[in-house]
């Protein structure tokens, strides 16, 4: 309300004072250079009669984009990206933009600047674009990191995520932490290692579209392989940070050396050469191509198959639906992630995820590929409509109902990722089709031949076409 106020004084003030509010020319003449503060004549009231008039509002050119005229209601996207001069109008709704604004996050925000006439009030935020995160960065080259927490998504208190990136041979350093890691490679391919509480141990190479899961308290170390790799890592925690992991260099500078001595039975000069700081993201030895020569077997055996730490995703089928497909994965087929569910869905050009919600769990989301929306609707009336990007984390807090619809020309990629034992959602479609058909009329005034159309069986993702008839 402030900055709306201001930055319509600043437009009063720019008609009445044109160079009022020139940048410091650095002119060091003190005649001419105004001081700090003006006198009290603009205080309301006691200007004069000549300056309070502003002249004609500003004419703004701007063009509309298809569907931007027609009832605020129907809603649909607005392609705001190659509009000239996109303002927040939506049919009869709303006003033109004589600024200030930043027309990048307006161009590819159009539903936060001209939201359909069904958003209402104030829902949580549900979206943070890793664009806008720090990214941490590893040492010589070795790779980066940025994440997503409760820091910046307050209401993201289920699960946090951090993006990460290792060059050929670089290690994400070994170490452990309180909350469960829950992983899916994005790109290239990696060598993963843990030893559990029995002293079993585990080895593994994943590549893209594979998954991991370390327990808490697990200590676990990943080093990628010659292409690299990029993957994206779920917490079971929305306030985890990739800060506060417990690291082997940390665990070993931290200890007095004469104590590391008697615990390793080793002498103190063993310790002399450990790094004097965190390695976190750092270059290594390539590791060898033939896993079997890091493959350490001890008496205690290695973790058995059922309680596998990785799950090789990338080879399972894609499930294909009318607008897209779909890949599930949950503890039913992958148990050690015992509260990670997790589907993959893939929605065509004018497709999308049909309605729906989470019974049981909080849903994250990151954008993979492409582009979408989706509002989120939150009991009683509140709905706020998001534009995501690859990149782009969503949260969609249980129960809230919401779609993810592809507003762009290319696939949209997404995942979804749940708390529960079992992934499960509730349509909305299914659930009216399945729903006595009087209950449906009384309750939404729909009539028998909408009625007779309705498909019983979950969609998952719907096909559909774009709207770009023009106005
Ligand atoms: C990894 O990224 C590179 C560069 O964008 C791309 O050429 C390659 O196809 C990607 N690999 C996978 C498996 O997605
Ligand atoms: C490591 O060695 C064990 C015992 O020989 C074997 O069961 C396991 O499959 C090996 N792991 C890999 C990744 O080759
Ligand atoms: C799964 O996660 C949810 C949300 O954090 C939690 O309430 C539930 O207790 C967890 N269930 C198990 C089996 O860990």
């Amino acid at each position: 309300m402030k900055l709306q106020a201001l930055s319509q004084s600043l437009v009063l003030l720019s008609a009445v004072v044109p160079l009022g509010l020139a940048a410091p020319t650095g002119n060091a003449d003190s005649g001419s250079n105004p001081p700090l503060r003006a006198s009290n004549e603009a205080l309301v009231g006691y200007s004069s009669s000549e300056k309070t008039n502003s002249g004609p509002p500003p004419d703004l050119k701007y063009k509309f984009v298809p569907g931007q005229k027609e009832d605020p209601d129907v809603g649909s996207y607005l392609d705001f990206e190659k509009a000239d001069n996109p303002q927040p109008i939506r049919g009869t709704t709303g006003g033109d933009d004589p600024g200030p604004r930043n027309y990048n996050y307006d161009k590819i925000n159009s539903d936060k600047l001209a939201p359909p006439g069904t958003d209402s009030g104030q829902t949580i935020n549900a979206q943070w674009p890793l664009g806008l995160s720090r990214t941490r960065l590893g040492l010589e080259r070795s790779g980066w990191a940025r994440q997503e927490n409760t820091v910046v998504m307050p209401d993201a208190t289920e699960m946090a995520g951090v993006d990460m990136r290792l060059e050929p041979a670089g290690y994400r350093e070994l170490h452990w932490h309180v909350a469960g890691e829950w992983s899916l490679v994005l790109n290239g391919s990696c060598r993963i290692q843990a030893v559990n509480e029995d002293g079993q141990t585990f080895i593994d190479d994943v590549k893209a579209g594979d998954v991991w899961f370390f327990p808490p308290g697990i200590p676990h170390s990943i080093q990628a392989l010659d292409d690299g790799v990029e993957f994206l890592l779920v917490f079971d925690d929305g306030d985890f940070s990739e800060d506060n992991t417990f690291l082997a260099s940390e665990v070993f500078l931290h200890s007095p050396k004469e104590v590391l001595a008697k615990d390793l039975g080793v002498p103190i000069s063993a310790f002399d050469k450990i790094p004097d700081d965190e390695l976190y993201i750092f270059k290594g030895t390539p590791a060898p191509k033939d896993i079997e020569k890091q493959n350490v077997t001890t008496a205690s055996g290695v973790i058995p198959r059922t309680q596998s730490y990785s799950y090789h995703f990338s080879e399972q089928p894609a499930h294909h639906v009318e607008g897209g497909t779909v890949k599930i994965v949950d503890p039913q087929t992958f148990p050690i992630a015992n509260n990670f569910s997790a589907a993959i869905v893939t929605v065509s050009p004018g497709g999308m995820r049909e309605i729906h919600w989470h019974p049981t769990s909080d849903e994250w989301t990151f954008f993979i590929r492409g582009q979408g929306r989706a509002t989120l609707f939150s009991a009683p009336s509140t709905a706020t409509t998001f534009d995501y990007r690859a990149g782009d984390v969503g949260y969609f807090p249980k129960s809230n109902s919401h779609y993810v619809e592809n507003t762009g020309d290319e696939d949209l990629v997404f995942l979804e990722v749940l708390q529960a034992p079992q992934f499960t959602d509730m349509a909305l479609g299914q659930w009216i089709a399945s729903t006595p058909k009087q209950i449906i009329k009384d309750t939404l005034k729909l009539g028998d031949s909408t009625l007779e159309k309705l498909k019983t069986d979950k969609q998952y993702v719907v096909a559909g076409t774009r709207n770009k008839e023009s106005h």
